[in-house]
């Protein structure tokens, strides 16, 4: 248990650390009870100080600790639950300790546990202090050798970061194996994991021609299913040093699936160990968002060993440093793998609708935050896909110079531990501008309100673009300052077709789409030698993490749906498209769609020919993101509605979409690869529409597409169609079936818990409540915490937002519960009701109750009390 009095830590009050770590020795004892671990730490005092050495360590039970070979005796140190002090060391020493750890009861997944069979370690952010007693902090870089005994017949693979140096066996059916890293690295890259494990091996040259060994490990049943992750690993490698020039640097790089972890992967150093479901793929049990998913992050883990391990963060406040820039890599890999629009819309979307959301919720933060509580908190969407756009901002802004300025990035940092300002410094140096007001960005929580008009002179020829920037401060934060926002530009003529722009005064030669670069709160941008009256096509590619606002007309979006250069200003026209006519809708039930709207979608689904962008054309805004563009959320309303309009899109276009359906579908063998993508993508959506119909032809043909078990797209596409629309008694029926064929398969049977807590009506508080009591149901398993309670709590307004409370009690009682067994679990959960004030007065009261509620249980997590008090405040 964490102590939840535990104060904030600050930014401000940085200092370096006191003593450094060389070499780290450790030995670890694995024992189903009774695990020891001896660790031996040749320490350095660092600077002219007196200051006592103070080690991290929780749920430790410590056995020994000596200095230079000497027993210390108990008045020689002082220990307390989270910290070992010791008063008057040596300049430079030799510390042993010696602790026991309980892997077996260790259900929070930090640090070292169990796994059904197997042993782990999850040591980011700080689990590397319920290992040993260590200055657990990202600025102290030491040489790790790791030394493993268990028994060889349970625990036949034994690993670590870096290379196997020796391997002994010994007497009682156990062996030892040693491995060596020998690049210097924080305690939070440190990994361990022994077990009975599959092994997938390949080979991969690097571009200097060196050898490098790939293995990937899993329980032996899915080692069938490890394939696809050893492809995107190898992509993701040749990419790496393509497009960064980033060569690998050991012999081995090993990749292990786990089923019980508490976030995606993580990338420790020469080992990365990865959530199961973001491993393992086949066929007829992932769906296409599972290979992305699994391309993505494979990516991501890897690319962090230059952005991450060889370049660290010097504290936790630097997180974005490794995480922002990551992610914007592994986005950038994904573009160049499948379809840069599409992905660029899916990144946007997502940024859109919940790191908005997060930005304008008490739980706001800037991308390096000033302070925290408890660190696993701020592993948010601000720092990861924000950082990331901020990243991307700089790459923009630089053009060409991004690639030397990250080269320089690599040449000046490698083997530290550094900062964000440290990283904008090599943009400034390579560029030679002032980033000065860029780094606002970093420093500035909330999202900035660009306001936008334009004006004709068909005199002058000009067309005047103003611009009104705002950021609203967010309570406790200072005075918001104008923020530098690269704003991409295109204009249309009349035919659609771009217009050369040139800015007045400006020497470039016309390009057809500008940057400009908003500087202060209200600023004007003049383009000259414009014949006839533009539509602006505005913030080209998302050139910004901001809200854009331009008085357009239903016409002129329409206009730019179908002609824009630009795919993300198609769908963005789309979007607000959809999403006036469904606010509408909302303030007038029986407003009718526009013929005109009609017409557009018949237009997107039968005449583009990019398939997987009609498929982001056609899709309506989420129920909660038009939740935000409301001043109370009214979640029946935004319900009925959203249904509503698809209602009558079906109706309007249903032999259209039987056509697609037909037309799309396919006898070709499964591949994840992007055409068959974009072709099942469309098909599903249409079928979704279609279903909208009830009618008993499109029940058949949803049931005989699950029937045909082609692949878990399309089986998981039909399934859902069927229980959320409450077709009874198919439901049922499938339902049982799928549960038939894959009880076995935990990583499936999470699609038959999530599909069934999706289904949007007020009995699902029910039906989620009884499915707590399955007996696939576990807490131990955060994914199928995540699979039942989280996507009852994400993907379903109108059961969790049911008026009478019951979804809210239903969560409350559940993170209760979670508190003490997996703290980051239950504060992940608990953030869905961090909004509660953006909804009615009834519902505000009930999420409120509940959130005082949780508030005042005794032994409240660190992790959990952050975000409840933060909610409450
Ligand atoms: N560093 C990991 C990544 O983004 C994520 C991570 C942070 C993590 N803390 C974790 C993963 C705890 C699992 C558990 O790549
Ligand atoms: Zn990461």
């Amino acid at each position: 248990m964490k102590d939840a009095s535990s104060r904030a830590i600050h930014l401000s009050d940085y200092q370096p650390p006191a003593y450094l770590v060389d070499q780290v020795d450790l030995t670890f004892d694995l024992r189903n009870k009774g695990t020891k671990v001896k660790a031996r730490l040749e320490l350095r005092r660092n600077g002219e100080h007196n200051d006592p050495l103070l080690l991290d360590g929780e749920q430790l039970n410590t056995l020994s600790v000596a200095i230079d070979g000497n027993k210390l005796a108990e008045s020689d140190f002082i220990m307390t639950s989270t910290q070992l002090r010791i008063d008057n060391v040596p300049d430079v020493f030799i510390l042993e300790t010696e602790v026991e750890i309980a892997p077996e009861s260790n259900t929070a997944l930090e640090g070292l546990y169990r796994s059904n069979d197997l042993f782990c370690t999850q040591c980011e952010a700080e689990g590397f202090r319920r290992i040993t007693w260590y200055p657990d902090r990202p600025d102290v870089m030491a040489l790790f050798r790791t030394s493993i005994e268990a028994e060889r017949d349970m625990f036949p693979v034994l690993l670590s970061n870096g290379n196997p140096v020796s391997e002994e066996q010994l007497d009682n059916g156990r062996h030892r194996i040693t491995w060596e890293d020998p690049f210097p690295k924080p305690s939070y890259l440190f990994a361990l994991v022994a077990g009975n494990l599959a092994l997938l091996e390949d080979r991969f040259t690097t571009m200097s021609g060196r050898e490098v060994t790939l293995r990937i490990y899993s329980e032996p049943e899915n080692i069938d299913k490890c394939d696809y992750a050893m492809e995107s690993l190898k992509k993701a490698m040749r990419w790496d040093e393509e497009v960064y020039g980033r060569e690998y640097d050991l012999d081995i790089f090993m990749v292990v699936a786990v089923n019980d972890f508490n976030m995606g992967a993580m990338e420790n150093k020469g080992l990365n160990i990865f959530n199961a479901k973001l491993l393992l793929a086949r066929p007829d049990t992932a769906t296409d968002m599972d290979y992305q998913g699994i391309e993505a992050v494979v990516a991501h883990e890897y690319f962090h060993n230059w952005t991450g391990n060889r370049i660290t963060c010097r504290d936790w406040f630097q997180l974005s440093l490794k995480e922002g820039l990551t992610v914007f890599r592994d986005q950038e890999f994904s573009a160049d793998m499948g379809s840069r629009d599409v992905k660029r819309i899916e990144d946007v979307r997502m940024l859109r609708s919940h790191q908005f959301a997060e930005d304008a919720s008490p739980m706001a933060h800037p991308v390096r935050p000033d302070s925290y509580i408890e660190i696993n908190n701020f592993y948010t969407l601000t720092v990861y896909e924000k950082g990331a756009e901020v990243v991307r901002m700089q790459a923009l802004l630089l053009g060409d110079d991004y690639r030397r300025a990250t080269d320089l990035y690599f040449e000046r940092y490698d083997g530290q531990a550094v900062t964000t300002d440290d990283f904008v410094s090599c943009m400034e140096s390579v560029s030679g501008r002032d980033l000065g007001q860029f780094r606002r960005w970093y420093s500035q929580a909330g999202t900035p309100q660009l306001h936008v008009s334009g004006e004709y002179d068909a005199d002058k020829g000009k067309y005047s673009l103003k611009v009104r920037q705002e950021l609203l401060t967010i309570s406790g934060q200072k005075e918001s300052l104008p923020m530098l926002i690269p704003l991409a530009v295109g204009l249309l003529d009349s035919e659609g077709n771009e217009m050369p722009l040139r800015l007045e005064g400006a020497e470039a030669e016309p390009h057809t789409t500008i940057m400009i670069e908003v500087t202060e709160a209200q600023q004007e941008f003049l383009f000259t030698g414009i014949s006839h009256e533009p539509v602006p096509s505005l913030l080209r590619g998302f050139s910004a993490p901001v809200k854009l606002h331009f008085d357009y007309s239903q016409e002129q979006l329409l206009f730019l749906m179908a002609h824009d250069s630009d795919g993300f200003v198609r769908w963005d026209a789309a979007q607000t498209l959809h999403q006036q006519l469904l606010l509408e809708k909302i303030s007038n039930p029986d407003a009718t769609l526009p013929t005109a709207y009609i017409d557009a979608i018949r237009k997107v689904l039968l005449e583009c020919d990019d398939l997987a962008l009609a498929t982001e054309l056609l899709a309506l805004p989420s129920e909660s993101y038009l939740g935000d563009q409301m001043e109370i959320v009214d979640v029946d309303a935004i319900h009925a509605a959203r249904e509503s309009v698809r209602f009558e899109i079906a109706e309007a276009l249903d032999e259209e979409l039987a056509g697609k359906c037909s037309e799309l579908a396919s006898d070709d063998a499964y591949e994840p690869v992007h055409e068959q993508i974009a072709a099942r993508s469309l098909k599903n959506h249409a079928l979704s529409l279609l279903a909208m119909t009830g009618t008993d032809e499109v029940r058949e043909l949803v049931e005989s597409q699950y029937m045909a078990q082609q692949n878990m797209t399309d089986v998981m596409a039909a399934l859902s169609i069927t229980v959320q629309r409450g077709w009874q008694p198919l439901s049922r029926r499938l339902l049982e079936d799928f549960e038939r064929c894959w009880s076995d398969m935990p990583l499936v049977m999470d699609k038959w818990f999530g599909v069934q807590a999706s289904v949007p009506a007020t009995a699902t508080v029910e039906a989620v409540t009884a499915l707590m009591s399955h007996p696939a149901f576990t807490l131990t398993n955060p994914n199928r915490v995540r699979a039942l309670v989280g996507s009852f709590v994400m993907n379903n307004p109108v059961a969790f937002h049911r008026e009478d409370g019951a979804g809210y009690r239903l969560l409350a009682d559940l993170v209760i519960e979670l508190n003490d067994k997996n703290p980051q679990v239950a504060a992940r959960l608990v953030r869905h009701m961090s909004r509660w004030r953006r909804y009615d007065e009834i519902r505000s009261a009930l999420m409120k109750e509940q959130l005082e509620h949780i508030a005042a249980i005794p032994a409240i997590s660190r992790d959990v009390s952050e975000i409840v008090n933060r909610s409450l405040a």
